[in-house]
């Protein structure tokens, strides 16, 4: 693709890069240096806790947000989260998050995703707004079940809610929803006609913490029979998460994107979460090409 093709691209997307005087920048810098805090944390902020304090929906100001409020984004040097955020494509670290759950053995849950597994749509739409199987249902709003066509061929999965979407009942409200929409925008498709856009965590958890291996497991009952209903002819999944839930791999985005993987029979494309975007515009193109290949992968399909 060349230069000036690229550059369209990212200007239809709304991506298109921010340029910044260097002198500028100097000062900035400057004024970052003399403002930043006295002590800096001697431990690393876990990489998938980056990526998840990425969505912009924190309730209570950290030292990182209230920093971000003061300076545009595109204007900072990047703060320790930020720098951790730069890799969030990274495999986890953390034992918590790498341990498959093995709640999948226990028959009382095998039983509960078998009766799951049966209901139709409003049944499931139902279940899912009654659900108390995890601690989650304590500190919810709204539980958030998905939004747009159920019949669509296009399927979006993200990873869990945050303050926004726990607010209004509806997944990817906030900042990454924004460009998530403008993203399937540019290749056709709107969340209320051809698309369903849905989380693989149907309930927030508190403070944006990522999802621990029981949740997940708890949860993907839920998604397993959303696609089921859906039967979508490709699948967009972005972030961590829902990669782990639909393929059962801990491995990174990167490593994983730029092929075609397999859902029980439907394509599935892997892609970088829309909120780890936002903080990283050079990777913006390569979720252009993640894109490309559903929308290219559905056409296919569709010529088959
Ligand atoms: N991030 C997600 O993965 N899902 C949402 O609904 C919002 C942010």
């Amino acid at each position: 693709m060349n230069a000036a093709r690229r550059e369209l691209i990212l200007e239809e997307l709304g991506l298109q890069p921010q340029w910044v005087r260097r002198s500028v920048l100097n000062e900035l810098a400057a004024a970052n240096e003399a403002a930043a805090p006295a002590v800096v944390p001697a431990v690393a902020e876990p990489v998938a806790e980056a990526h998840r304090s990425a969505v912009p929906v924190a309730d209570t100001p950290t030292p990182v947000a209230q920093e971000s409020a003061a300076q545009p984004a595109s204007q900072r040097r990047p703060s320790p989260a930020q720098a951790a955020l730069m890799h969030a494509d990274a495999p986890a670290q953390r034992s918590d998050t790498a341990a498959p759950a093995n709640v999948e053995q226990d028959p009382e849950l095998r039983r509960r995703a078998a009766s799951i597994a049966q209901l139709d749509w409003e049944a499931l739409q139902g279940s899912v707004a009654a659900c108390t199987a995890c601690g989650l249902c304590k500190s919810r709003n709204r539980t958030v079940f998905g939004v747009g066509n159920p019949e669509a061929d296009w399927l979006v999965v993200g990873e869990a809610p945050g303050a926004d979407e726990d607010r209004q009942g509806e997944p990817f409200v906030g900042q990454a929803g924004k460009l998530l929409d403008s993203m399937l925008d540019a290749v056709g498709r709107k969340r209320q006609e051809n698309v369903f856009i849905l989380n693989t965590l149907k309930c927030r958890p508190p403070q944006n913490r990522n999802p621990t291996p029981e949740e997940l497991a708890l949860c993907a009952p839920y998604l397993h029979r959303q696609v089921e209903l859906i039967k979508p002819k490709v699948i967009f999944a972005v972030g961590r998460f829902a990669v782990q839930t639909l393929l059962g791999r801990e491995a990174s985005i990167a490593s994983l994107r730029g092929r075609l993987h397999d859902y029980r029979g439907i394509p599935v494309v892997v892609s970088y979460h829309p909120a780890y975007l936002l903080r990283n515009l050079p990777d913006k193109i390569k979720a252009w090409q993640d894109l490309l290949l559903a929308r290219d992968t559905l056409a296919g399909r569709q010529d088959s």
